[in-house]
């Protein structure tokens, strides 16, 4: 009978996965149009969005292909404040640059065997290259954070080899890569110096809150919201947080089998996340 090599592997041995698998790239799913940012904030965004566009004014019109010779690889930075738009910006600049984007995440090439991580970054740097997509390191500090200096153990050593092979590979790599972090601070100053960009997010002021509140609210749910009052009620929530509130109350108000979206529920909503982000931030 024939056995499915699957099934037949020893469970416990990890089966190489070829790169096409591991790293696909996927079709940008946010337009700039949907990131609520602050006009400044937007503005570094739409520079680095709209490379493309300018390229050839800059470098060949403009002269920059001699001064700037090797600098058609552009690092990006997306640093800040959890849950503001880093990931949908990510997406959206692949989109306006007409690519697709390869996100790679340090869970999918982060391996319990030494040796195996800079393989699988080396395989994703190849795939963006082939597959001509974005290249997008989310929750990058994982991957850039400080080296280690006190290497006694393996595994110390495992970790510099990965930030030597990432250092390498971002030198030789003439195209757009695009990291995020909540964690810059993090960042190992080698890295620090081949990002050319650096955008920092923060959370929404109260004109963006407002933009936010509107935008999250349905145009067809009844309500007796007032965006103003909201915005100015609530201060330090996230785009996601406010996204999350809205939902939480719909449904809140939908199982009360209520009329409309009150906006009591919403209140209620936003304290319950601002509570939860007190007691995180308590433990820490
Ligand atoms: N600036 C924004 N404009 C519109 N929606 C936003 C914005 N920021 C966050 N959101 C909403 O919150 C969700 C999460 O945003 P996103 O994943 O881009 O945050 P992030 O900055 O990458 O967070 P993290 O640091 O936790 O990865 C989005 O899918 C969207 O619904
Ligand atoms: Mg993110």
């Amino acid at each position: 009978m024939p056995v499915n090599p699957k099934h037949a592997a020893d469970e416990t041995k990890p089966v190489a996965q070829p790169a096409e698998e591991i790293f696909i790239p996927e079709e940008p799913k946010w337009s700039l149009d949907e990131i609520i940012l602050p006009e400044e904030v937007r503005a570094q965004i739409l520079d680095v969005a709209t490379y493309a566009d300018n390229a050839h004014r800059v470098f060949e019109l403009w002269g920059f292909k001699r001064t700037h010779k090797f600098s058609r690889r552009i690092g990006i930075n997306l640093y800040g404040a959890p849950g503001t738009g880093k990931t949908m910006a990510a997406h959206a600049i692949a989109k306006n640059l007409g690519r697709k984007i390869l996100i790679v995440n340090y869970a999918d090439i982060e391996s319990k065997f030494v040796g195996e991580t800079p393989k699988n970054i080396r395989k994703a740097f190849e795939a963006a290259k082939n597959s001509n997509s974005i290249l997008f390191f989310d929750e990058a500090d994982a991957i850039l954070s400080k080296r280690v200096t006190n290497m006694t153990q393996a595994v110390d050593v495992s970790v510099n080899q990965t930030r030597s092979v990432m250092l390498m590979l971002m030198n030789e790599f003439q195209d757009f890569i695009i990291f995020a972090t909540n964690f810059i601070e993090n960042f190992d100053p080698a890295f620090m110096r081949r990002i050319s960009v650096h955008v920092k997010f923060t959370l929404p002021d109260e004109a963006c809150r407002k933009k936010l509140w509107r935008m999250y609210t349905p145009l067809e749910v009844p309500n007796n919201l007032d965006f103003d009052e909201l915005a100015k009620k609530f201060d330090g929530i996230s785009g996601s947080d406010i996204s999350n509130a809205m939902l939480n109350a719909a449904f809140k108000a939908a199982r009360l089998k209520a009329d409309e979206l009150d906006k009591k529920l919403v209140f209620e909503a936003v304290e319950n996340i601002l509570a939860s982000k007190r007691a995180n931030a308590a433990k820490l």
